[in-house]
């Protein structure tokens, strides 16, 4: 299969949902139950890390054999995977509509693309430097200019009112950049761009997008949105394999202090003096992770086939079939930051009374077989706000997911409200985990040196 030959779907246009609008890679592996059964894993975790895209993993292999350096390599393999790499800058471009003098940074992911973004907002512009948000961000988008000049604009209870915050708090104290997310990691809610770039450049400040969750489900177009910077993750948007995108204007990227000094970001080094090489070499210090662009390039240009609106009728068919379901339980509330929103992604989080988030997701996992997300998704300030201070359930999908996944979903959080869990949990090493439990781990996943770590999250407290 070559680069452009992706395999798309061709499912019912007329009743979105019921199959996957794209093959990924590990539909239908077996999970193990905590009764000693078995069922095909019911991945409700998109929003979190996607899985790869079956084209995604098909070029991967295409290309790992040709694996070598790039750019100072004369070898063939060298060649093709220089091409290869500034083809995928090329081609992520054309993904976010990029202007011609935009600039595509490779980087890790989003939050190394804000932070790299953060390095490079001048001072002696207009905004002097400060950067404005609203408190509804992901750490991602909320840390990084808490180290400068920043302002933290409190969400209304409808978008229209945080439209009206936002322009009187740019137009009081002007900044020289907008940091806004295009959806709400939390509760899916999409954000009403073309506005917020209107109002941020009325009042003379640039606009970063943290498209983390957007971009996996809504076309970015930098030219036509007039957006001036654009952040993402290629493992949401079905490429795991390492890499992220910073892309935007040339002129602050160009004129900031490299983000990574090393080998690859200059032009000339004596001992006494660095020439530094421009955007966006001047930012990829290190040897570049080649794998991971073309990856994420794949995955674009598959996204970019799949025929107009295909996507968001898949996922609202997916969104109003759990929703309508979750919305009719008693005692669990789904969660929504505005009375006005008119569009969400496929992102819904919601609380069930009398049950801890983390023990509701090990529930799912352990009697079910379903992978959600429980915690406060790095939006600590937002959980708070929506009244969920202990953190939610988040249940996040995409192309490979299906109606039966979210009604396998919707039927399990009705049977714990209906008659509660059927096997014990506790707390173990600061997460809910069924006690006992009996599943084991692939022995691939084990170390050979000691006992499966399951980890934590740093990011989430215990919430026993
Ligand atoms: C809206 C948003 N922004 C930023 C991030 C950070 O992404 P990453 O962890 O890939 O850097 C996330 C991750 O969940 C996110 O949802």
């Amino acid at each position: 299969m070559t680069a452009l030959d992706v395999q798309v779907n061709s499912a019912d246009p007329a009743c979105p949902g019921q199959a996957p609008l794209l093959p990924v890679v590990g539909t239908g592996i077996e999970v193990p139950l905590v009764t000693g059964d078995s069922l095909p894993y019911a991945n409700l975790d998109y929003a979190a890390s996607a899985p790869s895209l079956q084209s995604v993993a098909d070029h991967l292999s295409e290309v790992l054999p040709y694996y070598a350096s790039v750019h100072r390599g004369a070898g063939y393999t060298s060649q093709v995977c220089t091409a290869l790499y500034e083809g995928a800058r090329a081609d992520v471009a054309a993904f976010l509509g990029a202007r011609p003098d935009d600039v595509v940074i490779f980087t890790r992911n989003t939050t190394d693309a804000l932070n790299l973004l953060a390095r490079c907002v001048p001072d002696d512009g207009p905004g002097g430097g400060r950067v404005t948000f609203l408190d509804i961000e992901h750490h991602a988008n909320l840390l990084p200019w808490r180290r400068g000049q920043h302002r933290c604009v409190l969400a209304g209870t409808t978008q229209r009112a945080t439209l009206v915050s936002l322009r009187a708090e740019l137009e009081a104290r002007p900044a020289s950049l907008l940091a806004i997310t295009g959806a709400s990691n939390v509760t899916g809610e999409v954000l009403p761009l073309a506005e917020i770039v209107e109002l941020a450049h009325a009042a003379g400040a640039r606009v970063v997008l943290d498209a983390a969750q957007l971009a996996p489900h809504r076309r970015i177009d930098l030219a036509s949105s007039g957006v001036d910077y654009v952040a993402l993750s290629g493992h949401k948007l079905y490429a795991p394999f390492g890499a992220g995108v910073l892309a935007g204007r040339r002129d602050w990227l160009d004129e900031a202090p490299a983000y990574l000094p090393g080998g690859g970001a200059v032009r000339e080094v004596t001992l006494t003096h660095t020439e530094w090489a421009a955007a966006p070499q001047r930012h990829e210090g290190g040897t570049p992770n080649v794998l991971g662009a073309a990856t994420l390039a794949q995955a674009a240009r598959t996204l970019s086939q799949l025929p107009s609106g295909a996507l968001e009728a898949h996922e609202e068919a997916l969104r109003t079939a759990l929703t309508d379901r979750l919305n009719r339980l008693p005692g669990v509330r789904t969660l929504r930051i505005w009375r006005d929103s008119t569009t969400s992604i496929g992102v819904v989080a919601f609380t069930v009374d009398g049950y801890a988030p983390g023990l509701v997701a090990a529930y799912l996992s352990a009697e079910h077989g379903i992978g959600v997300r429980d915690g406060k998704f790095c939006a600590h300030p937002l959980l708070s706000r929506l009244g969920a201070p202990e953190g939610a359930v988040r249940a996040s999908f995409g192309v490979g997911t299906t109606l039966d996944d979210v009604e396998r979903l919707a039927a399990a959080v009705e049977q714990l409200v209906t008659s509660g869990p059927r096997w014990s949990y506790d707390v173990v090493d600061g997460r809910w985990a069924p006690t006992p439990d009996p599943r084991g781990l692939p022995d691939w996943a084990v170390s050979t040196t000691g006992a499966a770590d399951r980890g934590t999250s740093p990011c989430e407290p215990l919430t026993a």
